[in-house]
């Protein structure tokens, strides 16, 4: 049994995330809180210092977090842009890069794309730019990470619990059951595999 720090357990995907845990000891965070075990900003890397500081030892953390603005190219501002930059893609890099500090030899970390930067849809630019970054990130860190620590990205579809969100932008895609999505994070966690994207579609 690991202890596993999942950030974004509120959340869709985080509940997704969640169902291929359920053999770890699961430590739960959000921006929010609610329903949480502990309150966490990503953006703030004081905020990650003090989550990884009071959960103590711990073997994966799990990020299913990150907030996406959904416009066109054209219309979309620069709040929009930054907001999806500094939740999706440098939130993501604070918890590798905090969390550092504090996982245990052979850790892991999982983090959270999505299927856009693949499939790219109306609306998505900055879902599907901060995707790829992720996916890349992951590719790449992977190489320098010390003491045989891991990383991984969870690249899914839209699941179908998020499907009366997302569905009507979404035309021709197949939403997957989170459960599937649970398999790819649990894969990331309880296997060896390092610097690898798990894309989750239909
Ligand atoms: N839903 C899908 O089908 C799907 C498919 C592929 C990829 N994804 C990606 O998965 C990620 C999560 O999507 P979701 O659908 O699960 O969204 P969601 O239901 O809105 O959940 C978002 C989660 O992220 C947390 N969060 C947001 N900003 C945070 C911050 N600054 N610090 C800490 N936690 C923060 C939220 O916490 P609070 O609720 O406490 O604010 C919540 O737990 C997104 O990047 C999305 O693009 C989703």
């Amino acid at each position: 049994m690991k202890t596993v720090i999942v950030i974004g357990a509120n959340g869709k995907i985080g509940q997704a995330a969640m169902k291929g845990l359920g053999k770890h000891r699961v430590i739960t965070a959000s921006r929010s809180g609610n329903g949480c075990d502990h309150q966490v900003d990503i953006t703030d890397k004081a905020s990650l210092h003090a989550l990884f500081a009071k959960v103590g030892k711990f073997d994966a953390v799990v990020s299913a977090a990150g907030h996406c603005e959904y416009a066109s190219f054209e219309s979309m501002t620069d709040d929009q842009w930054q907001a999806t930059i500094q939740s999706k893609l440098v939130g993501q890099m604070n918890i590798v890069k905090v969390g550092l500090d504090y996982i245990e030899d052979g850790g892991s970390f999982t983090l959270i794309s999505g299927i856009l930067d693949i499939k790219p849809m109306p609306q998505g630019i900055a879902d599907a730019t901060t995707s790829g970054a992720i996916d890349t990130f992951v590719k790449c860190v992977a190489f320098e990470l010390p003491r045989g620590i891991r990383i991984n990205a969870v690249n899914p579809t839209v699941i179908e619990e998020a499907w009366e969100v997302y569905g009507e932008m979404m035309p021709g895609y197949q939403p997957v059951p989170g459960a599937l999505v649970g398999k790819a994070f649990e894969r990331c966690v309880d296997s060896f595999i390092t610097g690898q994207v798990i894309v989750v579609d239909a």
